[in-house]
């Protein structure tokens, strides 16, 4: 019987799958690479789950023809992995080091000559640690040094790769980085991150004039942000404050200068006991605000807020791990709330109406843009048969409800381009260490074998037929 058409996706969809530098390289010091913030931070006690760091890896360094032909194999059509900055240019200043660029370079071509689309990431959280120690993203000097690195990525791919991201995920960076400090560089300084938020944009602004200089004017140029949908838990006024805090924190820090040109208003105002905001200099906005061709959202799942109604705060709902240190600056007194419904490995609730509440969000914000969904996934404590097989239809189940909502949202509008599934392969997931899989591909850590999940084999279906397939199709 044919699919139902409400499950089929318009024609040149892009179903692929996402990866990082940092979670799957190892190699990490081959070729001239220095380390980055993650390697100090991982080989620094008891900042990883077991002291886990991503020296190793998975190898994809010295595997990567094997793994773009997995993803061939795969049926996938695209792929999104990130350009370790210490790589390309070790101290994060001067030239770069070829045989840096010449890995990406000969991973791009394997990618090409088997029909996958790559999308590169320039910065996915491994600042050189020589421009941490000069004072990381809460200098401004950093955003310069970063749209240098983006000019010479730009100018050694920009013949090969069509789609560009300049940053992965600025909230993490700056308020996991700076603030909570779950993440590397692991400082816990809520002025600093407030002030690292700004240098991110702005180093992505730079980026994107940089990168239009240095690439042929075909080439598209996105950001990905974990767009956080915020709910009140009630329709209290002041748990509608609450909400609105968390979602300025969240979501308007970036998309306001980013889409509109500017910080919102009351950002400014709730963070006023913290920072003057005096680091935001003349034409810092209308640099941020420089046209974007597409937008990148990662989304897992929704955030549940209310005001503290005896004056304590609840747990930090950061979803990367737990610190005596909000991640939110200045919203101390905000409770969050753990979402109703059955959560992945991570602990995050499953909710697939928040990657439609977001995509329409967006579509309403930047009518016209075309959105992507640069990360989706779950982790699951995934293991093999004694047959070596490994199923994992409970994340065959979350691709196929948050596929749906994707295809939801097009219906009612919005412009949506590609989905790239997190993670195509098992890896290391920051502070949780190799602990939490979020993998299609499952990865033998003793071996480093690869093997397929079912849900790998129900998402090629999907990426070679453009529709989905019932949850319990055989593949
Ligand atoms: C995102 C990160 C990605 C991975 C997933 C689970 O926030 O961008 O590297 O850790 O979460």
């Amino acid at each position: 019987m044919p699919e139902p058409t409400t499950v089929a996706f318009p024609p040149g969809f892009l179903f692929g799958a996402a990866t990082s530098a940092y979670q799957i390289e190892g190699a990490v010091r081959e070729d001239g690479r220095t380390p980055s913030i993650w390697d100090t931070f991982s080989h620094t006690p008891d900042r990883t789950a077991g002291g886990e760091t991503g020296d190793i890896a998975v190898d994809h360094y010295h595997r990567y023809r094997d793994d773009v032909a997995l993803m061939a194999e795969l049926g996938l059509n695209a792929y999104r992995f990130s350009v370790s900055w210490p790589r390309v240019q070790p101290t994060g200043r001067g030239p770069a080091v070829q045989r840096g660029l010449d890995f990406y370079r000969r991973l791009v071509d394997e990618l090409l000559a088997r029909g996958i689309a790559p999308a590169l990431t320039l910065y996915h959280w491994d600042l050189p640690q020589e421009l941490e120690d000069a004072g990381g993203w809460p200098e401004r000097d950093t955003a310069f040094r970063f749209a240098e690195y983006a000019q010479l990525v730009g100018e050694a791919l920009g013949d090969r790769v069509e789609q560009w991201i300049t940053v992965n995920e600025p909230w993490c960076s700056a308020f996991l980085g700076y603030a909570s400090g779950v993440h590397a560089p692991g400082r816990t300084d809520p002025a600093a991150s407030l002030r690292a938020a700004h240098h991110l944009n702005l180093g992505h602004g730079l980026a994107v004039s940089a990168l239009r200089a240095a690439m042929p004017a075909r080439n598209r140029i996105a950001i990905s942000l974990n767009s956080s949908v915020v709910r009140p838990l009630s329709q209290d006024p002041a748990d509608l404050a609450a909400a609105r805090r968390i979602d300025d924190l969240a979501n308007g820090v970036f998309h306001g200068p980013l889409l509109h040109g500017e910080y919102p208003s009351s950002l400014l105002e709730a963070t006023r006991s913290l920072t003057d905001w005096s680091y935001v200099l003349d034409g810092d906005l209308r640099t941020i605000n420089a046209p974007l061709d597409a937008l990148g959202l990662n989304y897992y799942t929704p955030a549940l807020v209310s005001a503290a109604s005896d004056g304590v705060a609840g747990p930090r709902a950061d979803g990367h791990g737990s610190s005596d240190h909000s991640p939110w600056p200045g919203a101390d007194d905000v409770v969050f709330h753990q979402t109703p419904g059955d959560r992945t490995e991570m602990g995050w609730t499953i909710d697939p109406t928040g990657l439609y509440d977001l995509l329409m969000r967006y579509t309403r914000e930047a009518p016209g843009l075309p959105l992507h969904i640069t990360e989706n996934g779950a982790a699951y404590d995934d293991k093999p048969d004694p047959d070596g097989r490994v199923h994992d239809p409970e994340r065959i189940a979350y691709l196929h409800a948050h596929l749906s909502e994707v295809r939801h949202a097009i219906a009612d509008g919005a412009e949506v381009r590609g989905y790239y599934l997190w993670s195509l392969m098992d890896n290391f997931e920051w502070a949780y260490g190799y602990g939490k899989r979020f993998g299609a591909v499952y990865v033998d850590y003793a071996t480093l074998e690869r093997t397929p999940k079912s849900s790998a084999r129900w998402y090629g279906e999907v990426a070679r037929t453009g529709a989905l397939p019932p949850v319990d199709a055989r593949v």
